[in-house]
């Protein structure tokens, strides 16, 4: 098997996007003013930010014969991404989100049908050995933490996004990952802190080279460093919101892709806030992915 950068196990999915000038209030009506439909979800978005970027990615995920597979196959493969399917599951399908828009802030809204998604199997050292760091979310926990096991007797770096701690599969992969950046909401629902900082602290282990907690426009802390007691804030950078579908994706795809760069922790999360930022400014997530150069740019203006 050829050798790729970033391996990932996780979540694709179809993204309907759907416009709305203000979030509705429960029981009113409202009009939409555009409707797109697009590649999402936590892993696929993460890998589409990462090859943006220049990395070569590979996604471990399921798909079926169906519509809405064969529309994240195409978007996986128009980014360059290898897709392995090693068994036929025709009946398999991605994750199925509807994601409003609020126009007056830029702030998403996510319905996700989850039905019929399948876990990856047999997942061999061969696929993990193949791959110069690993992305996993907590979809698949068992594949994903057999995958995390396997990455870290290889000595191959983890990045982990969770949005959900409530499986021993999902806790394992939070002890594994050396690289966790988990959403404040989580951090703040795994470590029982009050504040985002102390939540970035607490979830610092002996080995792990970064614990961050990313809570959207306030920005993001992070530990890193042999014994994890500096916590330091990123700022989020200052740009005028138009859609923050995806901003925690491209986050941690361009944080990994800073990481094999050769970038430390800090930089890769400075790194990973630009791309993020550059992502809020573009309607939808995928699309929205920024590449290196406009990155480096954007970064070099501050
Ligand atoms: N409005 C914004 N302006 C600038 N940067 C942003 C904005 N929203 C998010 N970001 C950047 O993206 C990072 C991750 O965002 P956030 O914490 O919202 O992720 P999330 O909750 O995982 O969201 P999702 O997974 O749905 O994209 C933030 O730490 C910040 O650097
Ligand atoms: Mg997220």
């Amino acid at each position: 098997m050829d050798k790729v950068d970033l391996l990932g196990f996780g979540v694709a999915a179809v993204d309907d996007i759907v416009q709305v000038p203000a979030f509705p209030a429960a029981g009113s009506k409202t009009h939409i003013t555009s409707i797109q439909r697009q590649g999402g979800g936590q892993c696929a978005t993460a890998l589409v930010a990462a090859a943006r970027l220049g990395l070569r990615c590979r996604y471990a995920g399921v798909l079926g014969r169906n519509e809405l597979s064969d529309f994240v196959r195409q978007t996986l493969e128009r980014h360059g991404i290898e897709v392995i399917e090693r068994h036929a599951h025709p009946e398999a399908m991605p994750c199925y989100s509807m994601v409003v828009v609020d126009c007056s802030t830029g702030e998403r809204t996510i319905l996700s049908y989850l039905r019929g998604m399948v876990a990856p199997d047999d997942i061999g050292a061969e696929i993990i050995s193949a791959s110069r760091c690993l992305f996993v979310d907590h979809h698949f926990p068992a594949a994903s933490v057999e995958a995390c096991r396997i990455a870290r007797r290889l000595g191959i770096p983890i990045v982990a996004d969770l949005e959900r701690v409530d499986d021993g599969a999902v806790r394992e992969i939070l002890r594994l990952a050396g690289h966790l950046i988990l959403p404040w909401r989580v951090a703040r629902a795994v470590t029982g802190e009050r504040e985002a900082e102390r939540a970035a602290a607490a979830l610092w282990l002996p080995g792990r080279a970064c614990a961050a907690v990313t809570d959207g426009a306030r920005g993001c802390w992070f530990a890193t460093g042999p014994a994890g007691h500096e916590v330091r804030h990123q700022p989020a950078f200052p740009v005028t919101a138009a859609d923050t579908t995806g901003c925690g994706d491209v986050f941690h795809g361009a944080y990994a892709a800073a990481l094999l760069g050769g970038r430390p922790p800090e930089q890769a999360i400075r790194f990973a806030a630009a791309a993020a930022a550059l992502k809020a400014c573009c309607s939808g997530g995928q699309a929205g992915c920024p590449d290196r150069a406009a990155v480096e740019r954007f970064l070099s203006s501050f």
